[in-house]
């Protein structure tokens, strides 16, 4: 595993798309595992401005959304979709069909499921997955479990993770509580990890996760296993 101790919040989030605009450089058809919540905001907007000085061509590249809210469609601004659009795709030229996000509106979601993990086989696997790590070592929403579950799959959220998503919402009773996230599987079959943690408030979360007992009920403590992490840290 490989640590990267970044001195700002700005610095972490160049160092991390770096990581990820020499991934696309050296396969310009790459396929990206990407994440949401505040801790990318600041990557995707170094990506998006990479792009406006023609330093990242994200016209080959695929991505695939790591999870989505039940019941939000992508015009409710509060879904992952919606996010994605917003804060990366909408200011670079990946083409809008090459960018995947589970929907979490879908009829038959055990379908939608199953249909996720064979499109993620279908591109070959991920090349590079970006990854948060939420306060109770969630990834993605992999919430902490009595066991691993590697396929895509609906899941309910920890109340400390809808305590933590409840400051995005106007109403507590709008947090959705439900979740269809990526499973362990495509996860740790990605070639590559970049994990990005900010602030004090993870370094503890973090510190368990990669130094601990490898357990579901941290369900990020899984990447030591992995061959190929990078984690990009911040104190400030
Ligand atoms: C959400 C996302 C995770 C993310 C986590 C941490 O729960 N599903 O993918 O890593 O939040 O969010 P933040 O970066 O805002 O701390």
């Amino acid at each position: 595993m490989n640590f990267i101790k970044a001195e700002s919040y700005e610095a972490l989030s160049c160092a991390a798309a770096e990581i990820i605009a020499a991934q696309i450089a050296e396969k310009k058809n790459a396929v990206l595992g990407l994440a949401t919540g505040s801790s990318p905001l600041g990557t995707y907007a170094c990506l998006s401005k990479m792009y406006a000085e023609e330093r990242a061509d994200f016209s080959e590249v695929t991505s695939v959304n790591l999870d989505e809210y039940v019941g939000l469609s992508a015009e409710n601004e509060q879904s992952y979709r919606y996010f994605m659009n917003k804060n990366l795709f909408d200011h670079i030229n990946i083409r809008p069909e090459n960018t995947f996000v589970p929907n979490g509106c879908a009829e038959e979601l055990a379908r939608e499921a199953a249909e996720y993990d064979a499109l993620i086989a279908r591109l070959g696997g991920i090349d590079l997955q970006l990854l948060g790590i939420g306060l109770d070592g969630h990834i993605g929403f992999n919430e902490p479990a009595e066991f691993f579950t590697k396929e895509t799959h609906v899941t309910e959220l920890d109340a400390s993770t809808i305590e933590a998503n409840a400051r995005f919402f106007a109403r507590r009773e709008d947090v959705p509580t439900k979740a269809i996230t990526m499973g362990m599987g495509a996860i740790m079959g990605a070639k590559k990890i970049l994990l990005i943690a900010n602030g004090k408030k993870k370094r503890e979360i973090l510190e368990k996760a990669m130094y601990g007992k490898i357990t579901p009920r941290v369900p990020a403590s899984i990447l030591q296993l992995h061959p190929n992490v990078t984690v990009i840290y911040s104190e400030i």
